[in-house]
């Protein structure tokens, strides 16, 4: 069987530091391996209307900063079909037939859905009013949209964040219960999750849980050098560690957080050479004596050398916005005959392929005829 990836984001912003360590670094590693036979990136500007119905403007201004952000990351339209969601119809037919196949009760169950309904301040049951909007159906059943942007590209493999998880697995619920219905058609994915813990969250620079737009605590991939450095030089630590001799506490200290996500052995040789490797500088940093200041400026280098090539790229793509956006027109026009030609097996199997099927036609016609 081939070997697909299919993921995306939604274009509600720039993409940060989590996205980068969390999945696109991580996908441009998946493209370049020579492991697939295709990868499927896709905007899903659809999905972020289903909770962002009063402010579209917003996705459609980002549509090309995620697009910006995935081309400087190394995402390359030769090797990976970049896509915008909207432009497949074929999904919204999908998920039609797929939502006779799902409960509302078992959408209520999606953990996801449920965190995000509790998130987005939706009123749960019947208390929708003045204070508290309903939930939008479409934010509700995004979960089965979903499963036809996973399903209609055959994708075996989803590279994603532990958040999308209950997305997989109702994906894999959908697939089978086609499959049962309808005979053998669908293909039943797998979420890929990044290997190193630190990158399933990367915490906000405040040390909140996640980074986030609205919290304010984002390095974004295309922040200035300067930026970034202002970023990491007000980041939350340990608010115990007051002065250099204190012992610090190195659990639920961002900086090392971020050091544990991004620090290789060659950082120490580069930049701070009294050390040998991260063990060695969080032991001088729980015993005291190893001041914030000096780990700062030692992630700061670590940043600054990971993001300046991908920001020196995105200045180069910024000046052909045309250009990206053709590059988005032909990758959704390829996508769109990937998912038209899974539409079709789906029609066939559901056997609704009416104007095809002469047996039927012809069976039909036989019974009037006989009446
Ligand atoms: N739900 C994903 C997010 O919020 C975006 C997304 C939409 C996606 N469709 C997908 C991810 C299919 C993986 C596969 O970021």
């Amino acid at each position: 069987m081939k070997k697909i990836i299919l993921t995306g984001d939604r274009p509600t912003g720039r993409l940060h530091l989590g996205h980068y360590v969390g999945s696109l670094k991580r996908r441009v590693e998946l493209q370049n391996s020579g492991e697939f036979d295709k990868v499927f990136i896709m905007i899903a500007d659809a999905q972020a209307l289903t909770d962002n119905a009063d402010n579209p403007e917003k996705i459609r201004q980002n549509i090309i900063e995620v697009a910006l952000d995935y081309l400087s990351c190394g995402l390359d339209p030769e090797k990976s079909t970049i896509f915008i969601q909207s432009q497949i119809a074929e999904l919204c037919e999908l998920s039609f037939y797929y939502m006779n196949l799902v409960t509302v009760q078992r959408l209520q169950r999606n953990p996801t859905v449920k965190q995000e309904i509790l998130l987005r301040g939706f009123a749960e049951n019947n208390d929708a009013g003045e204070n508290k909007p309903g939930i939008p159906v479409g934010f509700f059943t995004y979960p089965i949209s979903q499963a036809s942007d996973i399903t209609a590209f055959r994708a075996t493999t989803v590279p994603a964040g532990e958040d999308q998880e209950p997305m997989i697995e109702q994906t894999r619920e959908i697939v089978r219960k086609f499959n049962s219905v309808y005979g053998e058609t669908l293909v039943e994915p797998e979420i890929l999750l990044p290997d190193n813990c630190a990158c399933q969250r990367l915490p906000g620079t405040d040390g909140k849980a996640k980074m986030s737009k609205s919290l304010g605590n984002c390095i974004y991939l295309s922040d200035t050098a300067e930026d970034v450095k202002k970023k990491v030089m007000s980041m939350y630590t340990d608010p115990g560690h007051i002065r250099v001799e204190d012992p610090g506490k190195v659990e639920g200290n961002t900086v090392f957080t971020y050091l544990d996500a991004f620090c290789r052995p060659e950082h120490f040789q580069a930049f701070l050479p009294d050390y040998a490797s991260l063990d060695e500088l969080k032991d001088h940093y729980r015993r005291g004596g190893l001041g914030d200041m000096k780990v700062k400026k030692f992630l700061n280098s670590i940043l600054q050398e990971e993001l300046g090539p991908i920001r020196e790229r995105r200045k180069v793509f910024e000046q052909d916005i045309e250009g990206v956006y053709r590059m988005l027109e032909e990758g959704s026009e390829a996508a769109r005959k990937v998912a038209g030609e899974t539409l079709a097996d789906v029609r066939r199997a559901m056997r609704i392929n009416y104007f095809d099927d002469k047996e039927l036609i012809e069976s039909q016609a036989l019974k009037f005829r006989k009446e």
